[in-house]
């Protein structure tokens, strides 16, 4: 039973560094590339469509989601900064799972990241494709709708006879059998293509995604200047048109938005000082990110009638229904750009956690080969692409952002949790990482502060919307799997409460896990199901290859 649990020491995964394995990647990459690479993940499917349907769900409230967001992942960033800072390793929060919790819990984790890392793109190269679509239609290049929808969205079109491009498809598909052939061929492309890019190595891949932030964040900046001309506030009211329930409606949406500041972690065998430049990486490229994501959505809601933005090209839209033509054009060659570099970025990190996982000999063997030429873990890069690459024939967008962000946030959890289970570090130690400028988070005592602050929201809650708890602890049987997660929410509040009491915990993870279990609570409970089966498969995989093939498990059998 214990060895379910067996952790890696640090010692032990930094002196792997030693082995010869590891020092075979290039290490070429600084603390602006690392805060380029963290932009280039974070700025792209969930800014140029997911944010239409947040939206539209929210109105103008949704602000209130993207502050909610950015809180849970900057208390999250920073407990990813004291692992980078302890463990330099690429892996992600697979590695600092193992170090913390054990292996167990580092295979859950590396499981769950595949939904951010592979099926996130998956989405991602479907938005892709449908702003790609729209700017060869500029061009009056027009592709057929069953080479540039999927068939599951087509189908949804048919069975509920609305959406031209799906009805369309369905009626012109070709047929062989008694298969319409429909697929998203632009969505198909992009993928060889990021596959073939990242395969030929990390050096090339941030030329050209430092280009691409570039071009990015000044569009975006360009969309932000443009549309506050047009910015009605009229607009902002009602604030929350469908109530707290419709804002939290657009939590996937919105917390997509944000993932990828933590893709910087899996770069730091490539990076030159990864314990200092890691932590700078990803806080700096949160931060900017927030700051865009802010002003962006109150433009949008400002521009426009919350209604109008349930679309999966929102940013064209706003400027198509004030007549900017000219910003049609240029909104979707941003678009376009933005989710090249999102998927690029996303394609390079999930390779390079399944390469950490098979050195620990919880994958197979072959997902740790490091291509002689290119200094990439090939395989491991060409097996992501078929990951990404053949659902795309088989699910739509929606099934993918929902499975992407419950698996994320989990993975956030567990590394929040994990910071607060680290070992303390000896005063010598501390005083080694201050001399060397290694990041390190702030210890505040959250003994009486986390208690304080339980009490004092749910106080807050009570006097703001009265009849919150009381509609809360309902469980008569339609209300039961909407407030189930709620409740567990609660209780895991006093628990944590009363741990931070007895054990002193610090407060930043603290705070950390407690946000983003708050936005595990906006997750629809087919989102659960679908993401426990998904864990179920994971552990059957482990307990028939990992757990016997592990390196710990070796170790200790010689
Ligand atoms: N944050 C990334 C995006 O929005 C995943 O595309």
């Amino acid at each position: 039973m214990n060895s379910l649990f067996r952790r890696k020491s640090t010692n032990a995964i930094l002196n792997q560094g030693g082995d010869g394995e590891h020092s075979a990647l290039n290490k070429v990459l600084t603390v602006k590339d690392l805060t380029f690479f963290g932009i280039a993940a974070i700025i792209g499917g969930g800014t140029f469509s997911a944010i239409g349907n947040a939206c539209f769900s929210g109105g103008p409230g949704v602000v209130i989601l993207y502050i909610i967001c950015a809180i849970a992942c900057g208390f999250t960033a920073m407990c990813y900064a004291e692992f980078a800072s302890r463990v330099p390793v690429s892996g992600s929060a697979y590695t600092y799972a193992y170090v913390s919790f054990g292996e167990i819990f580092a295979w859950i984790i590396g499981w769950a990241l595949i939904m951010e890392y592979s099926i996130g793109n998956i989405y991602i190269a479907f938005s892709w494709s449908g702003y790609f679509t729209n700017l060869l239609e500029t061009f009056h290049i027009h592709l057929p709708e069953w080479l540039t929808i999927n068939y599951l969205s087509a189908k949804e079109a048919f069975t509920m006879n609305k959406g031209t491009e799906g009805l369309a498809a369905w009626k012109n598909a070709p047929v062989i059998g008694n298969v319409r052939i429909i697929f998203d061929l632009p969505a198909v492309i992009i993928n060889v293509l990021i596959t073939y890019l990242v395969y030929r190595g990390a050096k090339e891949s941030r030329n050209f995604s430092n280009a691409m932030v570039y071009i990015k964040l000044a569009i975006i900046a360009l969309v932000i200047v443009v549309g506050a001309f047009y910015v009605d506030i009229e607009n902002w009211t009602p604030f929350m048109p469908n109530g707290f329930g419709g804002v939290m409606g657009g939590v996937s949406a919105v917390f997509f938005a944000y993932i990828g500041f933590d893709a910087v972690s899996t770069l730091a065998e490539e990076s030159k000082n990864p314990q200092r430049d890691l932590p700078k990486g990803m806080i700096y490229s949160l931060v900017i990110c927030t700051i865009v994501y802010i002003i962006l959505a109150l433009v949008l809601t400002g521009m426009v009638s919350y209604q109008l933005l349930g679309v999966s090209d929102p940013l064209a839209e706003i400027f198509a229904l004030k007549g900017v033509k000219w910003m049609l054009f240029i909104v979707s060659i941003a678009a376009v750009v933005a989710m090249t570099s999102v998927m690029l970025v996303f394609q390079l990190g999930q390779p390079r956690i399944w390469m950490t996982m098979a050195r620990d000999g919880l994958m197979p063997k072959k997902f740790a080969e490091i291509h002689p030429k290119f200094k990439t873990p090939g395989f491991a890069t060409i097996v992501t692409g078929l990951v990404v690459g053949l659902p795309i024939f088989f699910t739509n967008e929606n099934l993918v952002l929902d499975f992407t962000s419950i698996g994320t946030l989990f993975a956030f959890v567990l590394v929040c949790g994990g910071v607060l289970m680290l070992s303390p570090q000896s005063e010598a130690e501390l005083a080694e990482r201050a001399t060397k400028g290694k990041f390190r988070i702030p210890y505040i005592n959250s003994k009486f502060i986390f208690p304080a602050l339980i009490i004092v929201s749910a106080g807050l809650i009570q006097y703001l919307f009265p009849t919150f708890f009381s509609d809360t602890f309902r469980f008569s049987e339609e209300h039961f799997a909407t407030n189930i997660s709620m409740v567990v929410f609660f209780i895991l509040c006093i628990v944590m409460s009363v741990l931070a009491f007895v054990k002193n915990l610090s407060l930043i993870p603290l705070l950390g896990l407690v946000s983003c279990c708050y936005l595990l609570t906006g997750m629809a409970v087919s989102n659960w199901k679908w993401f426990g089966i998904w864990l179920v498969i994971g552990l059957v995989f482990y307990f028939l290859y990992g757990y016997k093939n592990s390196k710990l498990n070796k170790l200790k059998n010689n």
